[in-house]
């Protein structure tokens, strides 16, 4: 048998080499032309192994070209490959996974059937928003943790009686999972998020935070909205310092400026989506959820 293909486009092409490297797979880049209506045009650089390949990309903003892009890989992928498995570290559309007002379309069951129809098999995701997403999906499914990779750079940080924060009670388990990594409590605070307008708010009343380091840990920023109002409420309560851990950075509309001036010292996120706070590396996690 030969290489497995570790096929990457533009939005995860570091992650893409990284793993290619970890698995000993054979590197296919992706040369990208965007034409002026939109459309992008693929041209793959390298063979593809006829056993096994790999596609890798994550669907972050601009979401539906790299949602395409995505697709057009898995399938020109499966023309050639027997077993084509997909990894999209940031999984978008994964907040519409259920109808939350009637007559909202669930993009998730849409986004299974276009990755099932286009030639994949298994699917590799890295702290998708909720486990509902994945159950769209009719093929083999993996949902990857990055949280025991962002508590190794928090553990290595000389805190202040730390206590992890979870802004909100969906990502509980997260928190409690963060908090067992780093040997320390954890606490969830109550968020309020308007459906329409998206706006959001901390319903907690108070809490006992009085001068210990507080780590907020999320699954993804988009907005910030979350991080800020969870941070300003945390900074009445007289805490010391404001970390931030995600895996999954956005940061839209500078994002990053807002939240910096909310009070956090420091946002620290994986490289699902490359950028300046990306510096966790998880390509190891993942290429242990290939094998
Ligand atoms: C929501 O439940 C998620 O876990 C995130 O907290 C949220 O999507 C972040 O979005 P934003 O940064 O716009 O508040």
């Amino acid at each position: 048998m030969g290489k497995i293909s570790v096929i990457c486009a533009k939005s995860s092409e570091d992650l893409g080499r990284r793993l290619a490297k970890k698995i000993n797979g054979n590197l296919v880049k992706t040369e990208i032309r965007i034409f002026p209506d939109g459309e992008s045009k693929i041209t793959l650089k390298g063979n593809i192994s006829k056993t096994k390949s790999i596609v890798v990309q994550s669907i972050y903003p601009p979401v539906d070209t790299n949602l395409i892009q995505a697709l057009s890989l898995i399938s020109k992928a499966k023309e050639n490959s027997s077993e084509v498995i997909t990894i999209i570290p940031y999984m978008g559309y994964a907040r519409q996974d259920r109808e939350f007002l009637p007559g909202e379309i669930v993009t998730m069951k849409v986004l299974a059937k276009l990755f099932k129809g286009a030639g994949t098999s298994k699917l590799i995701v890295v702290d998708i928003h909720s486990l509902i997403g994945l159950k769209h999906f009719k093929i083999k499914s993996k949902n990857v943790s990055a949280v025991a990779d962002l508590a190794a750079y928090f553990k290595k940080l000389s805190l202040e009686s730390p206590l992890v924060v979870s802004p909100d009670q969906g990502g509980k388990e997260r928190a409690k999972e963060f908090a067992k990594e780093l040997g320390t409590e954890y606490i969830v605070l109550e968020k309020k998020r308007d459906r329409k307008t998206g706006k959001v708010q901390i319903k907690t009343k108070q809490v006992d935070v009085l001068g210990r380091d507080l780590i907020l840990v999320d699954d993804m920023i988009s907005t910030g909205g979350s991080i800020i109002n969870a941070t300003k409420f945390l900074k009445k309560e007289k805490c010391k310092r404001v970390f931030v851990a995600c895996t999954h950075a956005l940061l839209i509309n500078e994002a990053e400026k807002k939240i910096r001036k909310s009070g956090v010292t420091k946002i620290v996120s994986t490289n699902t989506i490359p950028g300046k706070t990306s510096i966790v590396d998880i390509s190891n996690t993942i290429a242990k959820a290939i094998i």
